[in-house]
């Protein structure tokens, strides 16, 4: 058959064989999909692989678009006709008001509807990471790092619920949310996207973000609801230096101790698509690590769904990994090693160099069918919103429900870390100077991913908002006095200021750090800033009580000054929602409750992790001494007087099951106020083959402790619980006492399997 006629006979057999997405995709069962796999083309299924940034699709240049940015219908169809592209992602550079978003998705969808062969629909994704943060007006949420500060997974899964609501009203199905890296390393940019450094804490509260993403059914998600996005995987927050997308060196035991469980809970709850690390594992890229994609991720993890690359990483191994002398065969790198799906995302080379790979047999069409196939399913397994559907959900963006949530998990997550002569609350009749570069800065409030990337563009800000001060202001009105006094990281010294300053009861110094993330939020020094240091010395010399409070992307080092200011409060990066909250806070009608996720390190070179080994809590003096943070990891105080008292272990008694251990203890209140208590029990096994942490979090709980009351928490702890990844890289499990630590009080338990 010569070329001409076999294309003539390919049309035909197509049009009459496709069956087309309206039909096949309404069940989403496996053999439709193999149905359409056999329909479509090798540049149709490649196409699906592709994900392109908005900016191409855009009128203007790549990251230099035209304002009001608007889809130029030209490049669009290009896009879908030609190169038959099956994801786009991300805003064009800032947040757009909702209806600028339904036009954008509107004329995609048209577009596939009028220019797609086979109409499979294009899957949006976005970064909605802390709220729908890309959308003009809605909800912004604490940052992931604080949303662990409340220890309450519920919570965060209420958080998740209306982040999907609030996307799936611009009309996207999918979130690049929940990161589920754990914060093992302070100086790293991106710690506050993390639930901080316990493997424990961030798989139930990753769980919990997933269940309120993806809503109650994992396999079919509704249209109020959204496909999650569990990344990095795996091990980029292990990276040796701090500084983001550089090397990790970590051993099995490591990644399956301390980097997996958080994935292992989100893939066990349903999570449909994962994004990789960029980085590098023991000198191997991610992206190029079949070990990982496949041995790891789908054979070990049993992860079923789709995987995509992160921002240009394909790309990035000839450019920054070196491990591909072109692109085409980085293509072929990425592709073999397991990627389903490229974020290619400014330009086509992806698509035509895979689609010339297989065209020479390098890649076979099986190779693409596993990964489109998977994309496929994803698409079907995400019902499309109506139009009627999603104008409804419009009123609810930022609506005052959701700003309440918003305002509770601030409630919950603030953290009093110092409380000198309860200084704090503070009386309503106070003399107050609030002050510092944090005090009147919403950007600084939000942290990055806050209408822009980096979140630095004051341009965004919603004025209707209060920063601290003016929160402060609508509670103590005129008693409160507003200085900036000191830039991020400059400062002159104003000597007639300090001194007029005598006139004043409390001083609250409001520092931080600007917001960032990724590589420009890469640091030389933990420390808080020099020009802030000073600063606070000099409030601290006027001899007035100052109280600092901290917006932070990380535990900026505060040693120098800590110990002389009479309060501290961590208020992480609480969103615009917190101004009031804050205010309610420092005048104590909230009750602070949110507990460290991370250990407060005090210097450069001391930065532990609660669980590390014992060898690592040897000082110099050869005792156990050398963990001393400026504040431990769970460390939060209260207005209240919270005791704890009888710790019980009592095992079960039943021949036939499992051992369980049921772990209680009480909390009194000796105060006269309310308070949320949250507990956390720890494990500490005291002989292993693998050497064991000092301890390590296996349960905690949040509880409402009335005032003058008694609330008794009860843990179940199972042998699973006293098991840990042994020399066989599985976990063992092996005779012995275990510490049982709850507060300060201690029991034990033994076993023998
Ligand atoms: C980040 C991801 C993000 C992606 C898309 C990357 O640079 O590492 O976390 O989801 O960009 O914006």
């Amino acid at each position: 058959m010569n070329k001409g006629r076999r294309s003539l006979f390919f049309c035909i057999v197509v049009l009459i064989s496709f069956n087309g997405w309206a039909q096949l995709s309404k069940d989403g069962n496996v053999s439709n999909i193999a149905q359409l796999l056999k329909d479509m083309t090798i540049e149709e299924k490649v196409g699906q692989m592709t994900q392109i940034n908005v900016d191409v699709i855009c009128e203007g240049e790549i990251y230099k678009l035209v304002e009001p940015h608007h889809i130029q219908q030209s490049k669009l169809d290009e896009a879908i006709a030609k190169w038959h592209v099956g994801s786009v992602l991300n805003c064009g550079g800032h947040a757009y008001p909702v209806d600028q978003w339904h036009q954008i998705i509107r004329s995609i969808e048209r577009t596939v509807q009028e220019k797609s062969r086979t109409k499979i629909p294009v899957l949006y994704g976005i970064d909605a990471i802390h709220g729908a943060n890309y959308v003009m007006g809605s909800t912004l949420f604490p940052q992931q790092l604080a949303q662990a500060a409340t220890f309450h997974p519920a919570l965060i899964q209420q958080v998740a619920e209306i982040t999907a609501l609030e996307t799936r009203a611009v009309g996207i199905p999918w979130n690049f949310s929940p990161v589920l890296d754990v914060g093992r390393n302070p100086a790293w940019s991106r710690f506050f996207e993390t639930y901080g450094e316990d493997p424990y804490v961030c798989s139930v509260m990753g769980r919990g973000a997933i269940e309120g993403y993806q809503g109650e059914n994992a396999t079919k998600i509704d249209d109020q609801h959204v496909a999650a996005c569990m990344k990095h995987f795996l091990g980029y927050s292990g990276a040796r230096t701090g500084k983001d997308r550089t090397p990790a060196y970590l051993s099995d035991i490591q990644l399956r101790e301390i980097y997996m469980p958080s994935f292992q809970a989100a893939i066990d709850a349903g999570a449909m698509t994962v994004m990789i690390n960029s980085g590098e594992i023991n000198g191997i890229p991610v992206h190029a690590n079949p070990k990982i994609l496949v041995d790891l991720l789908r054979n070990e993890m049993h992860f079923n769904g789709m995987a995509v690359t992160d921002w240009e990483d394909v790309i990035k191994l000839v450019k920054v990994h070196h491990v591909a002398v072109d692109l085409k065969e980085a293509v072929y790198q990425a592709v073999m090693a397991g990627i389903d799906m490229c974020m290619v995302p400014n330009d086509y080379d992806f698509t035509r160099l895979l689609i010339e790979l297989v065209k020479e047999g390098r890649i076979t069409e099986q190779r693409l069918d596993q990964s489109v196939a998977r994309i496929l399913q994803l698409k079907m397994s995400v019902s499309k919103i109506s139009d009627a559907t999603a104008v409804g959900l419009k009123d609810k963006i930022g609506c005052e429900e959701h700003i309440k949530v918003a305002q509770q998990v601030v409630a919950e997550s603030v953290t009093l870390l110092q409380n000198k002569d309860n200084i704090l609350p503070l009386k309503k009749e106070a003399k107050i100077m609030v002050t510092g570069p944090a005090a009147h800065s919403l950007i600084l409030m939000n942290g990055a991913w806050s209408r822009t990337w980096q979140g630095v563009d004051t341009t965004w800000e919603d004025h209707s908002k209060m920063t601290i001060v003016e929160g402060l202001r609508s509670m103590g009105g005129k008693n409160v006095g507003y200085r900036k006094g000191c830039e991020l990281n400059s400062y002159k010294k104003d000597e007639k200021w300090l001194k007029s300053l005598q006139k004043m009861d409390v001083i609250i110094a409001c520092v931080g750090e600007l917001p960032s993330t990724e590589k420009p939020g890469d640091i030389d020094d933990l420390s808080l800033e020099r020009a802030q240091i000073k600063f606070v010395n000099d409030l601290i010399k006027t001899g007035k009580p100052v109280v600092l409070v901290l917006l932070e992307n990380r535990p900026r080092l505060i040693e120098p000054i800590a110990d002389q200011c009479a309060a501290i409060i961590m208020a992480y990066q609480p969103g615009d929602n917190a101004g009031e909250v804050l205010a309610k806070i420092l005048y104590g009608e909230i009750n602070p409750s949110g507990k460290l996720p991370f250990t407060y390190p005090r210097f450069n070179q001391s930065l532990l992790t609660y669980d590390h080994k014992h060898s690592e809590a040897l000082d110099q003096k050869f005792g156990e001494n050398a963990y001393q943070p400026q504040w431990p990891f769970g460390f939060g105080l209260s207005y209240s007087q919270l005791v704890y008292k009888n710790l019980k272990v009592s095992r079960s008694s039943s021949a036939t099951e499992q051992p369980a251990w049921t772990v209680s203890i009480e909390v009194e209140n000796k105060s006269d106020r309310p308070a949320l208590e949250t507990v956390i029990l720890y494990l500490h096994d005291q002989v292993a083959s693998v050497t064991p942490s000092v301890r390590k979090v296996k349960r905690f709980e949040k509880k409402m402790v009335p005032a003058k009351g008694v609330v008794v928490y009860e843990f179940v702890l199972g042998t699973d619980d006293l098991s840990f990844i042994g020399m066989s890289v599985k976990p063992e499990i092996e005779g012995g006492v275990w510490d049982v630590y709850v507060g300060d009080l201690k029991a034990q338990i033994e076993y023998q399997p």
